[in-house]
């Protein structure tokens, strides 16, 4: 598979790898790396960020999130739930960077997710609103570290995360492994 940006825009490509170039798999790597430990930390802050900035999301949440009417977190969400969604949602994200040299592997996971996350009530076009507030996150926690090159890396993981989960979406019923390498959508 060639390292084309022009058939990444597209995401004719089955491969994340193809999508980035080496700087960009040096910047998501290092930088996860970095992030990887205090992976509580982070996914609060992201959550926290998500249901503040697209209330209407909450609903998807019931049993973790209960917000007052000023739009803040309630006092008495449960945080320990809210924790440990977060950080499996984030461990997602790292199983994208850890698994750069085998996309097959990784697309199927992706298609799998996108389709258990149909179950949940989760639509395809709420997975992008989640960028802004992974933005903020590392941001955050990564500040001088989180240049515009590193931030424009992980935009491209996270697109890419967001193809495949879509395709998922849907497609319920499709066969998870034997589709990981079709390249055909965009
Ligand atoms: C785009 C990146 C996302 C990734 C990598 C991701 C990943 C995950 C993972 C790994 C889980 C746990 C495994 C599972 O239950 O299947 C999960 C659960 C869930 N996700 Fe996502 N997710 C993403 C986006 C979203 C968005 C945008 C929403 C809602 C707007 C959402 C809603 C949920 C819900 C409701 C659950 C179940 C929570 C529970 O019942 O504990 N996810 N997600």
């Amino acid at each position: 598979m060639g390292n084309s940006v022009v058939s990444c825009d597209s995401f004719q490509t089955s491969q994340l790898k193809a999508c980035l170039t080496a700087e960009q798999i040096n910047n998501v790597q290092s930088s996860w790396n970095l992030i990887k430990h205090d992976l509580p930390n982070l996914g609060l802050i992201v959550f926290i960020r998500f249901f503040e900035t697209e209330p209407s999301m909450k609903s998807v949440f019931p049993k973790i999130v209960q917000m007052n009417q000023d739009n803040k977190l309630e006092s008495n969400i449960d945080r320990d739930m809210l924790q440990k969604h977060a950080v499996t949602v984030l461990e997602g994200l790292g199983a994208a960077v850890e698994c750069l040299d085998d996309s097959h592997f990784l697309n199927g996971v992706l298609i799998s997710l996108g389709q258990t996350h149909v179950q949940r009530q989760v639509k395809p076009h709420m997975l992008k609103k989640l960028w802004p507030s992974l933005h903020y996150g590392l941001q955050q926690v990564l500040q001088d570290a989180y240049t515009k090159q590193v931030s424009d890396a992980w935009k491209r993981v996270f697109d890419y995360i967001c193809v495949y989960m879509k395709l998922g979406m849907e497609n319920p019923d499709m066969d998870a492994d034997a589709h990981s390498e079709v390249a055909k959508y965009s």
